[in-house]
């Protein structure tokens, strides 16, 4: 037998390319915040294949509004493009960073659309991943959320998706993680996207689909500041909106769950996720939120 190692390696790159999970990245912030470039880094370290697709500037707070995109009439955030930039653009030297001049719903839209179709030989994305958030958005928060409402895109569209938000850090520029690796915004970058790979893999080991179709999770990371590594936090099981009358699934002894306000705001490093209706933004069915639950038994704890 002849040892071939280049088509070896060719055949190993064809069927990585096909096998492994396609992800659109995406969020609120910005297309050059640190915490999307960390998210990014990430997922592609845990194998993914990964096209980051974001607005040119902070859209925080743009819920689900959508616009045409324009060229830039003002530099990209941290002057990463300049002024009369085209209305969608990239990274010369990593094509896969992708911004767009419009509100969270058309970045990720462009992304789904545009870019998958590119980067993915025509597949379409299995996954989008919006955030990590910078802040959290929790509660009717949700509803004005420009991460929240990127999510609802992609799963009105027919992809599954997941709104990450976490409360420690600020705006800064994707060039903090290399200039103050040791800063606040740095670490809980890192922090938030290694757990964002933890729930996406638990996610995606339970047999399809990876969600029922219209239906996101919004997850919430509470401060780094007395949580200061990946390892410390735990994913708790919760509901958007308090409601007394509403019976949620069975879990941790109750059929209510509790609120992801309250579990993130109590000691112990709960991270929060909940099931939510694209349509609605609100909370889903017992049978639906049953669903999540089983997929994600091996991760989930309790916080009572
Ligand atoms: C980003 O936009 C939000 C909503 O308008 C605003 O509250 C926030 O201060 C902005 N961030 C920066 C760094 O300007
Ligand atoms: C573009 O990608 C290169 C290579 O990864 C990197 O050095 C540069 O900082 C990136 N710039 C932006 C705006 O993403």
């Amino acid at each position: 037998m002849i040892f071939q190692p280049l088509s070896l390696l060719t055949l190993a790159l064809a069927v990585s390319a096909q096998t492994s999970t396609k992800i659109v990245l995406t969020n609120d912030d910005g297309w050059a915040v640190a915490q999307i470039r960390a998210q990014n880094d990430a997922l592609k370290a845990a194998g993914y294949t990964v096209v980051l697709s974001c607005p040119a500037i902070n859209k925080s707070g743009t819920g689900s509004s959508t616009t045409t995109p324009t060229v830039l009439t003002s530099p990209c955030e941290f002057n990463t493009c300049p002024t009369g930039s085209p209305a969608e653009g990239f990274n010369a030297s990593d094509t896969r960073l992708n911004y767009v001049n419009a509100f969270p719903v058309d970045a990720v839209r462009f992304g789904i659309q545009t870019l998958a179709p590119k980067f993915f030989n025509g597949f379409k994305p299995d996954l989008v991943v919006s955030g990590p958030n910078i802040g959290s958005n929790l509660g009717s928060t949700v509803l004005v959320s420009g991460t929240v409402g990127a999510a609802s895109e992609a799963a009105l569209e027919g992809i599954p998706s997941i709104a990450f938000s976490g409360a420690t850090g600020d705006q800064v520029s994707y060039t903090t993680l290399t200039t103050s690796p040791t800063s606040v915004d740095a670490k809980a970058a890192l922090i938030y996207s290694q757990l964002s790979v933890t729930l996406v893999n638990a996610l995606l080991a339970s047999p399809p689909p990876i969600l029922p179709a219209g239906i996101s999770l919004n997850v919430n990371y509470p401060s780094t500041s007395s949580c200061t590594s990946a390892a410390a936090f735990k994913f708790v099981l919760t509901r958007i909106n308090s409601n007394s009358g509403a019976t949620d699934v069975q879990t941790c002894g109750t059929t209510h769950l509790p609120t992801e306000s309250s579990v993130v705001g109590k000691a112990g490093c709960f991270a929060s996720v909940s099931v939510f209706d694209a349509s609605t933004k609100g909370d889903v069915t017992a049978a639906t939120q049953g669903i999540v639950l089983a997929k994600l038994a091996s991760l989930l704890t309790c916080s009572n």
